[in-house]
């Protein structure tokens, strides 16, 4: 049985980001409700607990509290924020509400260096607070171990039980040394190796993979975005020609998408790959339609439908695997007050309908995004498409507003290529969360050697972003958005004029529909 480290989510924006940390430490952790039975926790066996931070006050009256008996499982425990402060309520100490919420940095001093958590640390320590309330007594077998600026508490231990607390957060950048503290947690209090390796987890995956699907048939739809691309490299890996992979072409992707996809996996990989040519339907749907809402229904429908379709010839098939990755599946707490919750509304056309008789395969479920690169890196598969940047189920049809029709995908396309291009010719383009051409269907006078020209303009998006929640347009230098204008306006025919985009996220989305 894998090692693992078992978070209780008690509504915090940084418990993916605790998981994050421990799995750099190549060490396993998931995600739990907070309410998760004792029994059930020990019936994973973890090697330690960490209690996360989360909005709410250990006195409100909806406070999220833990199963007591978690006290009682005899491993390691770790309480971070509200997590130390839940602690200190059970197990006898005394909370105090705070006149003030302390936020932001401040100057931790270890008191005692026998504390293994921070073992091997400079002191003093720069870190990262955010809480309300803070601790005014500790619970019996308890001591201080660090004090902050305003906290004689900041971080406690009860040796003989193995219990932590921290009232800061060692999980966020702003505590630099945190990756050290969880580190010194992980390893030296609970006990655990190394082990957790995207190698190890490849192996282990294909023999999950051999087991689940026996000699059935899967069936993957292949988009070409990270996601299916690593399942598909990952699914082939494990049952070989036991995968189909389908391929839609919708009339709305990219450049050289379909040749891209058919080259690395068709001829590279040697996956049996079914290319559906559905351009002509979906355009056809889409003639004069301009509701950008109504776009975006036509291509999730026509979707289905072709896929659909698709599988009935591809053979009988017993499974259907999808590219779902752990932030998915992590049931978020529904905590007033936090953000987290709103993280989850993610529009995702191209997604498949549940009644399909398929048994489902998700490999990629126990990943984070940044965890399933490593894991397409293991498997071999091209720069270009690991670390691609993320594309719209609908494609371009969510970048030409207005009408969708052949000719303006074709502009569109064109000037997305030069996009593309010049963004990874400057080292740009892998630096960013997204950088695009949109099509507008505005017409404007120009002059082209001696003519006048009275054509479309092609504005550039470029976002910064961590999650595609909020972004930040990217100041790219002058002399890229010279050459990006010139070979639009000289290459692409109908284009005479090229804006930039200069709007954050929010209150502009990043695509233009
Ligand atoms: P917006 O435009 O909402 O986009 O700021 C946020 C992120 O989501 C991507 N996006 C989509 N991804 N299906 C997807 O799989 C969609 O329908 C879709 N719409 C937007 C967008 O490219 C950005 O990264």
């Amino acid at each position: 049985m894998t090692e693992q480290i078992l978070i209780l989510d008690f509504g915090s924006q940084y418990t993916q980001v605790i998981a994050r940390r421990i799995r750099e430490c190549h060490v396993y952790s998931t995600i739990a409700r907070f309410d998760t039975p004792a029994d059930e926790i020990a019936a994973l066996k973890p090697k330690g607990l960490i209690l996360s931070g989360g909005p709410s006050s250990v006195y409100s009256p909806k406070a999220p509290l833990p199963d007591p008996a978690i006290f009682k499982l005899g491993v390691p425990i770790l309480g971070i924020c509200y997590g130390v402060q839940l602690m200190a309520q059970f197990l006898g100490g005394k909370v105090e509400r705070g006149q003030k919420r302390e936020y932001g940095k401040g100057t931790l001093s270890v008191t005692d260096d026998k504390c293994a958590l921070f073992a091997k640390l400079p002191a003093p320590l720069q870190v990262w607070n955010s809480h309300g309330d803070k601790l005014a007594k500790v619970p019996k077998g308890f001591k201080a171990v660090a004090a902050s600026d305003n906290s004689e508490f900041a971080a406690i231990e009860d040796r003989a039980r193995r219990f932590f607390g921290l009232q800061f957060h060692p999980e966020v950048a702003h505590t630099p040394r945190g990756r050290d503290i969880i580190a010194n947690f992980v390893h030296k209090i609970c006990g655990c190796g190394a082990g957790w390796t995207m190698r190890h987890y490849l192996e282990q995956a294909v023999e999950e993979i051999r087991q689940q699907a026996g000699p059935g048939r899967v069936i993957l739809g292949l988009s070409g975005g990270v996601d299916s691309s690593v399942a598909a490299a990952l699914l082939h890996k494990a049952i070989g020609d036991q995968l189909t992979c389908i391929f839609v072409n919708n009339g709305l992707l990219r450049g050289r998408e379909a040749q891209v996809v058919r080259e690395v996996f068709g001829r590279h990989f040697k996956i049996k790959l079914q290319y559906e040519d559905a351009s002509k339907l979906f355009l056809r749907r889409l003639k004069g339609v301009t509701d950008p809402e109504r776009k975006r229904k036509i291509i999730g429908k026509t979707f289905i439908e072709v896929f659909q379709e698709a599988t009935k010839r591809a053979g009988a098939a017993k499974f259907l695997a999808q590219g779902t990755l752990y932030p998915d599946v992590i049931e978020s707490v529904p905590i007033a007050g936090n953000p987290a919750a709103l993280i989850k509304s993610h529009h995702n056309v191209g997604g498949l309908p549940r009644n399909m008789k398929f048994k489902l395969i998700e490999p990629l479920k126990c990943l984070f995004k940044d965890e399933v690169r490593q894991l397409g890196l293991e498997l071999g598969l091209p720069k270009e498409i690991v670390f691609r940047q993320p594309f719209p189920g609908p494609g371009l049809a969510v970048r030409i507003l207005g009408a969708v029709t052949p000719a303006r995908c074709d502009i569109l396309r064109a000037a997305d290529s030069i996009v593309v291009e010049e963004m990874k010719a400057s080292g740009w383009y892998y630096k960013i969360w997204q950088s695009f051409a949109v099509l507008l269907p505005v017409r404007s006078v120009g002059v082209m050697g001696d003519e006048r020209t009275y054509d479309f303009t092609i504005a550039i998006r470029a976002v910064e972003s961590q999650d595609g929640m909020t972004a930040d347009w990217v100041k790219l230098p002058y002399d890229l958005l010279e050459k990006l204008a010139s070979r639009i306006i000289n290459e692409v025919k109908g284009v005479n004029r090229v804006c930039l985009d200069i709007s954050s996220k929010p209150p502009a989305t990043i695509e233009w529909e």
